[in-house]
Order: structure tokens, then C-alpha cells, then sequence
């Protein structure tokens, strides 16, 4: 339940999150660790909604007051910043707070997503391409295409997201709080034979790993102290999340995590979108090589899905690959929105595009063709060359 306290160790307490039913009522929750080293208290991503505060206060409560505190946020995710706020209310000598550069500019989630929504309607139209709440997504698309005749796409694309954000509310980045992590010294750390550009907090207590795949700002946190891994956002199933996600950067870093897990140096793995906790070296590796292979899986099956046509719009590739029979596309199905917060549209576009798919024709209607294929581009070029 959101806000339950499951006591990992003497110091450390994870705070459950929620990933709902439905995505269209309710918000998902980011889970939220809170660690005592010492005489430092250390409070990792800060959750949404007013259960989950709660949860976090008692967590707090239970840790004592401490000399230090620091807020750590990995990323600036909506679902993962909104009780930054309460580094004002914990009682502390010494407070900081940290969030990696670009996730400056993503702290208010309606322009940033509005941005975001703004890049894939190049592609297609993200509106309609969830599939579930059809009806009301199509109104939503007519009443941004009626706003966008007077303040343009990108601007009538962002008065729509206050709707989709107010379930988050109270939302309190603390944005005058922040330190980007990149004003500490980075360093290299080492984990068995793995390297990590990062930092590290407190008397070796907190490892803060550079990562930014699923997002430009994201970090894990690694706890020596108990062989600790928090991925955040990193293992969450659907990747290329968004268009500023980056699939390369997120499997070489899951492979690092995979490498970690299997020399024994992680005890325990717990992330943002997991309810639960993953213990032990063999569980942990199959929940890392399962992200990664059906990752693998599915970019297999869009190539197939293009290979068997060139020049599909996203619409058409959705629609063909849900025709297979094919346990990960079954998975994938069942994740995408409602369940989580992206269309498994989105997915396919960011794939395509990293996958080296070129993309040509009308916006909101372009077709995906095969890097050399006769649609245009090169070979057109070359053709035409060849004429005259
Ligand atoms: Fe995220
Ligand atoms: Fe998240």
C-alpha cells in the first residue's frame, strides 16, 4: 500500500510507491528510501501525493533527527520530486540537496512534457495513440489543434498537460534548494570490475552513479554500507521511454548493474516502479537479464514488422506488431498507459528512430522507411543524379 515502511536494515527504510491500475485517475508513485549513516540522514526521490508523505514523515521519524541532511533526487520526474519540500521541515544543522543539471529545466512537468509531446507530433500524433480512454484523447487532440490556431502547436500542446498533472498536487520541487550534483567533484568508482563516473556522499555512505539513459539528468544510488542498488527509473520495463531517453545509454548501464549483480556486489536492488524488493545475487540477475532480453526481443520484432513492409506510419507498425504472438509483446501491451505512463506508440518511435529508421512525409503522419530503401533519401538522390 502507498506509504507502507518495509525496514530494510537497522538504518535503512524503503517507503512504498504505486504504479496504479489507472493511470488516468490516479498518479504513479515513485518508491523512496530513507538512510542513516551516522550522523547524516539522507532521503532519496520524494514521491507524490499525500499518503506517500506521510509514509516518508514516519520513515523519517523512525530514523531520529540527525546533524545532516541531504535530499538526493534522481531524476526530475513529476513522480519523483513533489515532496522536496519537506528538507524544509526536517530538523537538521547541515542541509543539501541535490538533482543532476538538466533536470533544472525539466522541474515543471507541464512545459517540459508539453516539449516532449511537441517532438513526438512530428511523428504521429500522440494523443491518439493511446489506446485506452479513446473518446476523451481525441477531444483532448481537437481541442489542441483548435488552441494551437491561436498560440501554435508546442504552446496549445502544453495547456493541455495542467489536466494530466493536477493528480500529482501538491507538486514542491524545492527548485531553491537545489545543487546540481555536477558542482561536487566527480570522481571514478569502482564496483568489482565495474566503472561508474559519479559521487560520493557523506563518509562513503551514498554512491551517486551517472547514468542518464532514461532521462538527460538521471542517477543511481549505490550504498556500500549493504551492497544497496537503486536504479530509479533505469529498470523500468518500457525503453526508449521518452524521445530524450536514450536506449544505448540505458542498456550499457543495466549491463553494468547485470555485472555488479553477478561479482556479488549487490545484496539488494530496489528501484522507482517495482513495488517491491529484489534480494539476492540470482534473483536480482534474472530481473536485469529478463529488462535487457526483452528489450532485445522486441526491437526484434519491429525490425521484422519492417522488413516484412518498408514505409509503415507508427499507427501501422502498432498495429502489425500487436498482431504477433509473442510473449514480450504481450508484456509490453499489458504495460503500456493506462498501466504506465507511456503508449507503447511512443516506444516504437523512439525505437525506430534509434534503430537507424528514417522518417519522411507529413507531420503527425510520417512513415518509417528502411535506412536505404528507394522511398528517398540517398538511393532517391542517387536516382535522380543518374537521370539527368
Ligand atoms: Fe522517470
Ligand atoms: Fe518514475
Amino acid at each position: 500500500m502507498i506509504g507502507d515502511i518495509d525496514r530494510l536494515f537497522d538504518n535503512l527504510w524503503f517507503v512504498v510507491g504505486e504504479m496504479p491500475e489507472d493511470l488516468n485517475k490516479k498518479p504513479d508513485i515513485a518508491n523512496v528510501l530513507v538512510y542513516c549513516a551516522g550522523d547524516r540522514l539522507y532521503l532519496m526521490d520524494s514521491g507524490v501525493g499525500l499518503q506517500m508523505r506521510a509514509g516518508i514523515e514516519r520513515a523519517l521519524q523512525e530514523a531520529g533527527t540527525a546533524r545532516s541532511f541531504t535530499l538526493l533526487n534522481s531524476h526530475a520526474h513529476a513522480d519523483h520530486i513533489c515532496h522536496n519540500d519537506l528538507i524544509h521541515t526536517v530538523p537538521a544543522a547541515e542541509k543539501h540537496h541535490y538533482l543532476a543539471e538538466p533536470g533544472l529545466e525539466m522541474l515543471d512537468p507541464c512545459a517540459y512534457f508539453g516539449q516532449l509531446f511537441h517532438q513526438m507530433s512530428e511523428y504521429y500524433d500522440p494523443l491518439t495513440g493511446y489506446q485506452a480512454y479513446r473518446l476523451k484523447y481525441r477531444l483532448a487532440g481537437l481541442l489542441r489543434d483548435t488552441l494551437a490556431l491561436f498560440v501554435g502547436q508546442e504552446r496549445a500542446m502544453t495547456m493541455l498537460m495542467p489536466n494530466v498533472f493536477k493528480k500529482f498536487e501538491p507538486i514542491h520541487p524545492s527548485r531553491e534548494t537545489i545543487q546540481p550534483y555536477e558542482t561536487l567533484l566527480k570522481r571514478e568508482l569502482r564496483v568489482g570490475n565495474v566503472t561508474w563516473s559519479g559521487w560520493v556522499l557523506g563518509d562513503d555512505a551514498v554512491w551517486v552513479l551517472e547514468e542518464r539513459g532514461h532521462s538527460p539528468d538521471e542517477v543511481l544510488f549505490y550504498v556500500p554500507e549493504h551492497r544497496l542498488l537503486h536504479t530509479a527509473d533505469l529498470t523500468f520495463e518500457l525503453f526508449p521511454t521518452w524521445p530524450d531517453s536514450n536506449s544505448q545509454v540505458t542498456r550499457e548501464a543495466l549491463h553494468k548493474c547485470l555485472a555488479m549483480a553477478r561479482a556479488g556486489q549487490v545484496q539488494v536492488l530496489t528501484d522507482s516502479h517495482h513495488h517491491q524488493v529484489y534480494r539476492g545475487q540470482s534473483d536480482i540477475v534474472a530481473f536485469l537479464d529478463t529488462l535487457l532480453s526483452d528489450h532485445e526481443r522486441f526491437r526484434e520484432v519491429l525490425a521484422q514488422v519492417m522488413d516484412e513492409q518498408d514505409g509503415l506510419t507508427v499507427g501501422q507498425v502498432y498495429a502489425r506488431v500487436r498482431e504477433r504472438d509473442d510473449p514480450v509483446v504481450r508484456k509490453y501491451l499489458a504495460c503500456e498507459f493506462p498501466h504506465t505512463p507511456p503508449s507503447l506508440q511512443a516506444v516504437i518511435v523512439a525505437s525506430l528512430l534509434e534503430m537507424g529508421y528514417q522518417a519522411r512525409g507529413p507531420q503527425r503522419r510520417k512513415r518509417f522507411f528502411r535506412p536505404g530503401s528507394d522511398q528517398g533519401g540517398w538511393n532517391v538522390a542517387r536516382k535522380q543524379i543518374e537521370a539527368a
